[in-house]
């Protein structure tokens, strides 16, 4: 969910104090932070005309952050989903909750016209062929959610929205809305869904592609995984080098710009990829750090060495891939086309320390689960085995 005023101030307040930030006031002891504004974010504020807009999903990650802001500024909100993922999140917020499901019935949406669509969960362009069934001409703009998987060649630096994307494998029906399909054919699906919007749509679509998007409500531990094993102290395997490139988008900067897209009616095709200026893992890492308190120490563990204790990039060490072959231009996406339209971001502190609140209040199973490594990241255990060859190889090599 948005961070609401409170959590918001609770943290800068805890990331200034741990970071040094000049200019924080401090608050007396025992005097609640309502009462005495810290530092806010600039106030949402309205949108200068009102949009009706459907959103597709809205319950899962980014879609409870797009609610949040639409609402915020102003706009009426429809959702349109199965209500099995959060149910009755929004009630009472938005205007209408319409249930179906895009696989095989969207009869919720006969006869109803929007402004805008917002459409998050669809990979498969089954999908889009089925809401537009009913939306198609009834729709003045139609936003995609897509993927910077739908590269296909990860070794450009540089990928910008011109570069080659994936092709589908020859064999697989491109309208398959079997879950194995669509989970395997992820780049190659996307790229057909988003044609499917083009054909469905012209001249009034949005296609956005994000790249790993983080932040609370993550329950896939992608990013999770590294503030809740750098509150946690101690000796921690980092990948490879300090330097190594590293790139993501917080959820709420994605769904906040979505928005803004919608209002202005920016159409066509944009990456949409943080930060604005070059970030290393070792700057994402100590940034975790600045909103903790455990002490974590980094140990930089070469990939030729990682390789052998076969940690896996992206999996095991998330957010890192190895900025080498043909993963070289993974980190080194370019967003330039969508900061250019107001895409922005939030400072990767309060990404971090906004995080870790969040996985402070998942269900103890869960926050065990990250810290075994069940999801994603490479677990203590693991962890600890890695390191301990590690040190013995450099022990042995002095
Ligand atoms: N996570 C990443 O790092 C990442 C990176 C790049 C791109 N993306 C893309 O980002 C998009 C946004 O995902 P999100 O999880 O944040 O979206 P979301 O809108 O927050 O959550 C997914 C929504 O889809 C609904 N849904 C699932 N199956 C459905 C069906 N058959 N019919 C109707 N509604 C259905 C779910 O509700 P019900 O379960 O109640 O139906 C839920 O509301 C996805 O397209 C993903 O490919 C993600």
């Amino acid at each position: 969910m948005a961070t609401n005023r409170r959590t918001f101030i609770k943290s800068v307040t805890a990331v200034g104090s741990a970071i040094g930030l000049a200019g924080v006031p401090r608050l007396a002891l025992g005097q609640e932070a309502e009462s005495e504004p810290v530092w806010t974010p600039k106030p949402v504020g309205k949108a200068r005309v009102p949009l009706n807009i459907l959103i597709l999903g809205g319950t899962g990650f980014t879609g409870p952050e797009q609610v949040e802001y639409a609402i915020a500024r102003g706009h009426r909100v429809t959702l349109f989903n199965r209500n099995k993922t959060r149910p009755g999140a929004f009630k009472g917020k938005v205007a209408e909750e319409l249930v179906g499901d895009l696989n095989n019935d969207t009869s919720a949406l006969q006869g109803k016209k929007f402004d805008v669509v917002i459409d998050n969960p669809t990979t498969a362009p089954a999908w889009v062929r089925n809401a537009a069934k009913h939306l198609a001409g009834n729709v003045k703009h139609y936003i995609f959610v897509s993927t910077t998987s739908t590269y296909s060649d990860q070794s450009i630096i540089g990928l910008n929205e011109n570069s080659p994307t994936v092709v589908l494998r020859e064999g697989i029906d491109p309208y398959s809305v079997d879950p194995q399909v669509i989970g395997g054919n992820y780049g190659g699906l996307k790229v057909l869904a988003e044609k499917e919007v083009q054909t469905q749509y012209p001249g009034i679509w949005t296609v956005i592609r994000p790249c790993l998007i983080v932040g609370p409500l993550d329950r896939t531990d992608r990013f999770t995984w590294w503030p809740a094993r750098i509150d946690k102290g101690g000796e921690v395997l980092a990948p490879d080098k300090p330097d190594d490139p590293c790139q993501f988008i917080d959820s709420r900067d994605l769904a906040e710009w979505t928005v803004r897209v919608a209002e202005a009616q920016e159409f066509g095709l944009y990456n949409a990829i943080g930060p604005t200026h070059p970030m290393t893992v070792s700057e994402m890492l100590y940034g975790v750090k600045a909103g903790t308190t455990a002490g974590a120490r980094f140990t930089w563990v070469p990939w030729d060495f990682l390789q052998e204790q076969k940690v896996r990039p992206w999996r095991d060490m998330t957010v890192w891939q190895p900025p080498y072959g043909r993963t070289a231009g993974y980190q080194r996406r370019d967003s330039r086309k969508s900061i250019a339209k107001g895409l922005t971001f939030r400072p990767l502190a309060v990404t971090a320390k906004d995080t870790l609140d969040w996985h402070k209040t998942r269900p103890e199973q869960e926050k065990l689960a990250t810290l075994n490594g069940e999801i994603n990241g490479i677990g203590l255990k693991r962890e600890a085995e890695v390191l301990a060859a590690w040190h013995a190889k450099v022990k042995a090599g002095q």
